[in-house]
């Protein structure tokens, strides 16, 4: 009864690597095949922690570029920034009165984010997963393409979901809706590197803001940067398993032959069939050719787009009338549902 539809976001806060690209947006282009897409830059949730005006209002637009290098096809499907679709922020707060404090209290995400000061955190940090939950539900979106750390939020918003549907039921079946309203929304975090860790510490996730740009391969970075992050980036002294059992307890060999199956679309035991056994150095020549072939047109196309804000933002603002087409009908049914 609901329309297979997917949603995702990338938030625009900088330095996007090759974690989002694996873990997103390289889902994002292949989920277009089969489904109704939605994607979107959410750049509200990027406030949650301080962001410089200017700096956000570029880093929208250099995600949205990369979208559309990687792939993704606005005319097809959907491509907007979260601020400009109110609907977003009308339904987290319902959403910020149907969760509750112990829900979000077990957050792990809110807990590494705020730090050690949790006083000093902004609200809208802590209520993060009642805005994401309200972002995939606004469009009764069923599937949700995501890196493994988002696996927590998912779950919460399934929640969400199953908690106004059963709270408000009777005036859901009243407002001639059957089944309850909101679907609950499946995570799609399937195959390698879901979770790409860090360069140069494989307990780490390959992260934004982490401070050595060592750790991460960075979406504009040129083809020698990659090469010499890659030569750079730590493994143990032992050459590579030729099965999967081997890679146990190495992360860092791990992390590697798991980017390398992601980009090449092999599995890991088909990326050790042919570079188990062999010395690191020949994997990595391996590695920082395929990444490169990967990543360096997307780059150069991003690059391109970037040239063009007026163009960035044309399809921005047609991609938010088409998102608010969805969601402001199921907003105003929503409305109806609590009695508003
Ligand atoms: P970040 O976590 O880098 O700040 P976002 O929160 O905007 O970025 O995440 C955008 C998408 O990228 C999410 O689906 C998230 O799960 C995914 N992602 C982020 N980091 C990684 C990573 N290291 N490995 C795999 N996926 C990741
Ligand atoms: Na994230």
């Amino acid at each position: 009864k609901f329309v297979e539809r997917v949603f995702s976001g990338v938030q625009p806060t900088g330095n996007l690597h090759l974690g989002n690209y694996l873990g997103a947006i390289q889902r994002f282009v292949e989920m277009q095949k089969s489904h109704q897409c939605i994607y979107c830059v959410v750049d509200q949730h990027a406030i949650t922690l301080w962001q410089d005006p200017k700096s956000l209002a570029s880093a929208i637009r250099e995600v949205t570029a990369a979208f559309l290098a990687a792939g993704i096809d606005p005319k097809a499907h959907i491509v907007f920034n979260q601020s400009q679709v109110a609907e977003h922020a009308e339904l987290a707060w319902v959403f910020n009165c149907v969760a509750r404090m112990g829900w979000l209290n077990r957050m792990t995400q809110f807990k590494e984010k705020a730090g050690k000061d949790k006083e000093a955190a902004s609200v809208g940090l802590f209520a993060y997963p009642t805005l994401m939950a309200a972002d995939i539900l606004v469009y009764r979106a069923t599937h949700v393409p995501v890196g493994e750390d988002q696996k927590q939020h998912l779950e919460l918003a399934r929640d969400i979901a199953a908690k106004f549907n059963n709270d408000f039921g009777d005036s859901i079946a009243a407002n001639g809706f059957n089944g309850g309203f909101f679907p609950l929304p499946e995570p799609l975090i399937q195959g390698a590197a879901t979770r790409v860790m860090s360069l140069r510490d494989g307990s780490k996730k390959m992260s934004k803001s982490d401070p050595s740009d060592l750790s991460r391969i960075n979406m504009t970075d040129d083809a020698d940067t990659i090469a010499a992050k890659i030569r750079k980036a730590r493994t143990d002294p032992e050459p590579l398993p030729s099965e999967e059992e081997g890679l146990k307890g190495r992360p860092e060999a791990d992390n590697l032959v798991s980017i390398f199956a992601a980009l090449a679309g092999r599995t890991v035991a088909e990326v050790l069939a042919e570079f188990g056994g062999g010395q690191f150095s020949t994997f990595k020549t391996a590695l920082a050719d395929l990444t490169v072939a990967k990543i360096s047109p997307i780059t150069a196309e991003m690059k391109r787009l970037m040239a063009d804000p007026g163009h960035i933002d044309a399809v921005l603002a047609e991609g938010s009338d088409r998102a608010r087409a969805i969601a402001a009908p199921i907003m105003a049914s929503v409305k109806d549902i609590v009695g508003f």
